[in-house]
């Protein structure tokens, strides 16, 4: 596979093992995709390093979404084989199921291939089944809109717009980014985009989708078009039941795409040092990675240097299986944003058609609220937030500090809690050390912020 990529050194001293979390010095070797700290073996799809805890086990997720996405696309395709087999169609029928059928084809031999190519086959897990890993081509349409419905001689401002938004927010910074990480980067094409408008010493597009990461690989580093089928299971008046599309890769006469790096990784489980970069860019993304906004905050916080930038775009779209409680409002996004020590600069609210396809007389319209905010230097306060009873017991990413605590209560659990305190803890990191000790049933975190919010609420009612 074609790679001209360079990887400055910076890149490569700010890389972690997401297994065990040593960096190149201690020994993770990024060239080799391997630990010799903790000895997991990372991998390369294809041209994409794919740093997952895991390592190459991770592979067999997604030959298992593989096979799944197979599986079912066989069944349609053979549903569809049928009906075409039928005596009581006319040639209209006939042909509306067959430009289906054809779409349908070129959908699962372009996605067996992109996948194949990097060295993942489809093979179905059992233990896998039972968890459902999520679908392969949950983000399908993201390839039509960043590189079908929109080309040179076929322009759809959906792109334009989403990258202006983001432009206008970061010509507002004080400082020109260098080092820009994009969390959730789809198929691509905003990052790319803005890599090539900013030129900064390197971005990282990241993400868990290997069909998205592929995409993006396929088209903007290995230069080969993708040809994929759209099809529409709802006859649209004048509109065609299907089309093939050529995504053709971007032009790069500058060879911008040396340092746009595609990376399979867990935000969850980001391999990076702390202070890593200047710019983060989260489109589309707070309310579609599996977690709490806080957390993604801490994360976020974590990996910015001091006076770093976080620039977020997108709606607040939570995915349907996240508690309600966790559904969070804008102004409750930015009380979280002041308290993990960020400031807010600058914010605006648009609407906007989302995934609008030439094929669709139906289209669906967002609000998307962008924002930018500075990463505080660590002397600089934060305000205090109406309700909250302290800043860490919100942001579970922040130090408790050592004041004495003790519960009414009394339970080794409780103890052992307490002596963890030491002024650096958080409750994450309290969490982190005693989960292994309690039955995987108990909510760790609830009980660990249960504890400490009665002890607050003790101390100031008899203060
Ligand atoms: C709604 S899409 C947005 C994609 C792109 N930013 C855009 O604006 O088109 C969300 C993306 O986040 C990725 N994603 C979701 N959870 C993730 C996680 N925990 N770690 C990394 N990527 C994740 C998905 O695979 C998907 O590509």
């Amino acid at each position: 596979m074609a790679n001209n990529k360079k990887y400055p050194a910076s890149f490569i001293e700010s890389i972690l093992c997401p297994n065990c979390g040593s960096n190149a010095q201690q020994g993770f070797q990024f060239e080799q995709l391997q630990c010799a700290v903790c000895g997991t073996s990372h991998f390369s799809f294809g041209d994409v390093p794919c740093l997952f805890p895991a390592g190459s086990h991770h592979k067999l997720i997604w030959q298992h979404q593989t096979a799944s996405l197979q599986h079912i696309a066989l069944q349609g395709l053979a549903t569809l084989h049928e009906s075409l087999s039928r005596y009581d169609l006319t040639d209209a029928t006939r042909q509306r199921l067959a430009e289906i059928q054809t779409a349908s084809q070129i959908n699962l031999d372009t996605i067996i291939s992109l996948m194949q190519k990097r060295d993942i086959e489809a093979i179905p897990d059992e233990q896998l089944s039972q968890m459902n890993p999520g679908d392969l081509s949950e983000y399908f349409d993201l390839l039509l809109r960043d590189w079908a419905w929109d080309s040179p001689t076929n322009p759809n401002p959906e792109n334009n717009a989403a990258l202006e938004r983001v432009l206008t927010e970061i010509e507002k910074l004080p400082t020109k980014p260098t080092r820009i990480l994009v969390l959730g980067a789809g198929a691509g094409r905003l990052s790319w985009d803005l890599h090539v408008r900013l030129q900064p010493t390197y971005t990282v597009a990241l993400d868990s989708n290997p069909l998205v990461l592929a995409a993006a690989d396929e088209l903007v580093h290995q230069r080969e078009p993708i040809t994929i089928g759209e099809f529409k299971n709802f006859p649209q008046i004048g509109l065609e039941h299907a089309h093939c599309w050529s995504l053709q890769p971007p032009e790069d006469e500058n060879n911008a795409r040396a340092t746009w790096f595609p990376l399979g990784a867990n935000v969850w489980q980001l391999p990076f040092e702390r202070h890593s970069f200047d710019l983060i860019i989260t489109p589309w993304f707070i309310d579609v990675n599996g977690g709490d906004v806080r957390d993604l905050i801490a994360v976020i916080h974590e990996k910015l240097m001091p006076g770093g930038h976080w620039l977020n775009s997108g709606p607040l779209l939570f995915t349907r299986h996240l508690p309600v409680q966790l559904k969070y409002s804008a102004p409750e996004v930015k009380e979280f944003v002041s308290l993990a020590g960020f400031n807010l600069i600058s914010e605006s609210i648009t609407r906007t058609d989302y995934l609008r396809s030439p094929l669709e007389a139906r289209f669906r319209q967002e609000q998307v609220w962008t924002f930018s905010a500075v990463k505080l230097e660590p002397h600089q306060s934060k305000p205090a937030i109406a309700g909250a009873l302290t800043d860490w017991l919100v942001m579970h990413h922040l130090a408790i500090p050592q004041n004495n605590y003790s519960s009414k209560d009394s339970h080794p659990l409780i103890d052992a809690i307490l002596l963890l305190v030491d002024g650096k803890r958080s409750v994450n990191d309290i969490c982190f050390e005693i989960a292994p000790h309690l039955p995987q049933d108990v909510p760790v975190k609830d009980v660990v912020v249960t504890l400490f919010g009665q002890i607050l609420t003790d101390q100031s009612a008899n203060s």
